[in-house]
């Protein structure tokens, strides 16, 4: 470790991840706007904020779907501002919940196998002897059995409930093995009963782990999470425990005119 990184290591101190004046700009329409956010190690981190707040943004540029206009980012004290997708999901930190994660015409073992073996990667010969082929089945069963989905290892996913399929790819996902998960928006378009499972199972599947969320649910980030970031119009608003963001008349203003968050304040 060179000088320089040993300071960058010692100054980022416990964070899974930290953005440093991080900013992007469309066209000289600024999207996201110095933001530094700092997300504790083992920590659930909520990342909120009204509609166009910039949250998808500040995703697509943390996994590299996007190029910064400027500032930094850091991977447990690591500059990664600079290096690509593959790269940073074989230092452990991994997006999930991408439907293009899953194949909606082999069944879910299978699809678990195939992350399994992507994470292999060149040692893919490996598996080719039979007792090897066993492991394999062995491994996606268990972490089928992990998301609740070992009734499900034959079914194709394409038959599979949508909240099923969410939670098969958090299977995929964590064949990965990530340190860290990035979850877009984990419990859209689901029903209570779903979104139910998927608080337990982003529970269960957190610990030893670092996660980084986006959820519009205000009662799942409350359930879920130590720690709140608020977005609005690119900025942070605000950053806090639950009780300290909730109360926070800047962002309850942020939050007005916006139906949908009222609608779901008024769950939580
Ligand atoms: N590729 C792009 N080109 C131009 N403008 C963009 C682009 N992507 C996002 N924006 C703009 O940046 C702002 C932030 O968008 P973003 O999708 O990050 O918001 P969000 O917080 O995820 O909102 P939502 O809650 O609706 O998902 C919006 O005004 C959006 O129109
Ligand atoms: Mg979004």
């Amino acid at each position: 470790m060179s000088a320089d990184e040993a300071r960058e290591t010692a100054a980022s101190g416990n964070f899974a991840l930290e953005t440093r004046g991080l900013t992007k700009e469309f066209r000289g329409f600024t999207a996201v706007d110095d933001v530094n956010l700092q997300v504790q190690e083992g920590h659930i981190h909520a990342l909120i904020g009204p509609n166009g707040a910039g949250k998808t943004t500040v995703f697509n540029l943390l996994t590299k779907f996007l190029p910064p206009t400027r500032g930094e980012i850091l991977y447990r004290g690591k500059p990664i501002t600079s290096m690509k997708s593959n790269q940073i999901a074989r230092m452990g930190l991994v997006r999930s919940f991408q439907i293009s994660a899953v194949f909606a015409h082999m069944t879910a073992l299978e699809n678990v196998r195939v992350a399994l073996q992507r994470e292999l990667g060149t040692s893919f010969h490996f598996w080719k002897s039979e007792k090897s082929l066993d492991h394999l089945n062995e491994r996606a069963m268990e972490l089928l059995d992990e998301v609740g989905l070992a009734e499900y290892a034959d079914t194709l996913t394409v038959e599979m409930p949508y909240g099923r399929k969410r939670a098969l790819e958090v299977a995929t996902t964590l064949a990965l093995e990530p340190k860290m998960m990035l979850l877009d928006e984990p419990t859209q378009g689901m029903g209570a009963e779903d979104v139910d499972r998927i608080v337990e199972l982003i529970r269960r599947v957190s610990k030893g782990r670092t996660v980084l969320m986006v959820e519009h649910n205000l009662s799942v980030v409350s359930r879920l999470c130590d720690r709140i970031t608020v977005l609005a119009r690119g900025s942070v608003l605000a950053e806090g425990d639950y009780e300290s963001v909730s109360s926070n008349p800047l962002v309850r203003e942020a939050y007005m005119g916006s139906e949908e968050a009222e609608e779901e304040e008024a769950q939580a």
